[in-house]
């Protein structure tokens, strides 16, 4: 199938189907390109010296970008922590760029260009910093093409935010895919999804996709929905090996999965024996062995960096002047519950998880706030004369990281003087 049946379907159903009315009441946020993962994974937490303190604009393209979320969430996002952002928007879809420039314009967001065309085509405005590329390079006839043509447009400091479909967490997906291909082979969308929905209620309970509760885009009821699952012309799945190739042939590599919890093995194995085992296997073959274990995961969401940097990306947790940054928790309110005894149940993909965390470290949680470093947590926890080596802080602050970064929860950067 070619690309202008890819074209065709973005033109008459922009994806994910979104309403420029709504972004005064939320902000949808997420992952790929959270900016504050970007600045953990990607930068090297140097976003706030070597960017906002230089005054110098931060670069990034979004290669098929939608109907804007990655968009709208990165310029807020930057406009928010004082970041001068230049981000190119591209798309196929003419409809799905109309919907992303209402929605930046709902919010009044300025340094978005919004291009109708191909990211695989040069791009003038290269290098970048940054490239969002979310759920596209599985829709490309050629994804190895794809992938080199966003290497050849990062900057050597910069990284890739990707999500591909993941086979395991797919499984049904491609055999009513096969089916519709006889039942709705083409014709205009409405007449399709239609068939799709009654297939649906006809599908008896052994189908795999019947079967599978990983899969819900077929259930929430809109039409681009659906049809991206079921009815798209150019789709592919892939397993974390598969991936690893993929970016290992444009001489990327990847520098994490996230969350980080569902990609080790141990998350989804019962048994301590076995996880003594796989634990001591090397970082690539734990992210597979993770994946084939939980069998869950219908999409990976993945940073990739240029292959020399890919290993070295994060700043170092027992830096001192490390300044931890608390993502989608309140560090007061879980320090408090953690110190009155109560550890919340997290829920990440199909995993419930409990998380360790000893009193000394929900201690120096309570002073994590993304403007203090361990430093500066320290000499406050002084003044309450609770700990007093610094030694102290930054040891509980691992314990502390090492039980809440896997969840996505606590992410690290640098201050404004590097
Ligand atoms: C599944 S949607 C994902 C949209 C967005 N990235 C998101 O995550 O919400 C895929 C998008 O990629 C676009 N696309 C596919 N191939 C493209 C190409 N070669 N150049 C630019 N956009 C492309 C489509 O038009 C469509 O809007």
């Amino acid at each position: 199938m070619s690309a202008n049946g890819v074209r065709e379907q973005y033109e008459s159903l922009p994806y994910p189907a979104r309403d420029p009315r709504d972004e005064s009441r939320r902000l949808i946020v997420g992952s790929p390109s959270h900016l504050a993962e970007i600045d953990h994974y990607v930068l090297g937490g140097r976003l706030d010296a070597g960017w906002i303190a230089a005054g110098r604009p931060f670069r990034a393209l979004v290669a098929g970008g939608g109907t804007g979320d990655a968009t709208v969430m990165l310029a807020q996002q930057a406009r928010d922590r004082g970041l001068k952002a230049e981000i190119l928007h591209v798309d196929l879809s003419d409809a799905s760029i109309a919907v992303a420039s209402a929605r930046a314009r709902a919010r009044g967001l300025d340094g978005v260009a919004f291009r109708q065309g191909s990211f695989l085509n040069p791009l003038p405005e290269a290098p970048f910093d940054y490239i969002d590329c979310c759920g596209v390079l599985h829709h490309l006839p050629d994804p190895a093409a794809g992938i080199a043509a966003l290497a050849a447009a990062l900057a050597p400091h910069g990284g890739i935010g990707l999500m591909l479909y993941g086979a395991l967490g797919r499984r049904g997906v491609y055999d009513v895919q096969e089916i519709l291909r006889t039942l709705a082979p083409d014709g205009a969308p409405g007449p399709r999804v239609a068939t799709a929905r009654r297939l649906l209620q006809a599908l008896p309970q052994t189908n795999w996709l019947a079967r599978n509760p990983f899969i819900a885009d077929h259930l929430k009821g809109d039409d681009a929905g659906l049809f991206d699952l079921l009815l798209h012309p150019v789709d592919r799945a892939y397993r974390v090996p598969d991936i690893l190739a993929l970016l290992d042939g444009a001489a990327l590599a990847a520098a994490a999965f996230l969350p980080e919890i569902l990609y080790e093995p141990g998350t989804h194995l019962a048994d301590a024996a076995l996880n003594r085992r796989v634990a001591g296997a090397a970082q690539q073959e734990r992210w597979a062995l993770a994946e084939l274990i939980s069998g869950a995961m219908s999409k990976h969401v993945l940073y990739a960096l240029p292959r020399a940097r890919a290993d070295r990306s994060p700043p170092r947790s027992d830096d001192p002047d490390v300044i931890p940054v608390p993502k989608d928790i309140d560090p007061a309110q879980l320090a408090a519950a953690l110190l009155n005894g109560q550890v919340p149940v997290v829920t990440v993909g199909a995993v419930r998880h409990r998380p360790t965390v000893s009193a000394a470290a929900a201690k120096v949680l309570a002073h994590v706030d993304g403007v203090r470093s361990l430093r500066a947590i320290h000499s406050r926890m002084q003044q309450d004369k609770r700990i007093l080596a610094l030694d102290d802080v930054v040891g509980a602050f691992g314990a502390l990281y090492a039980a809440l970064r896997p969840l996505g929860s606590l992410l690290l950067k640098r201050g404004a003087g590097g």
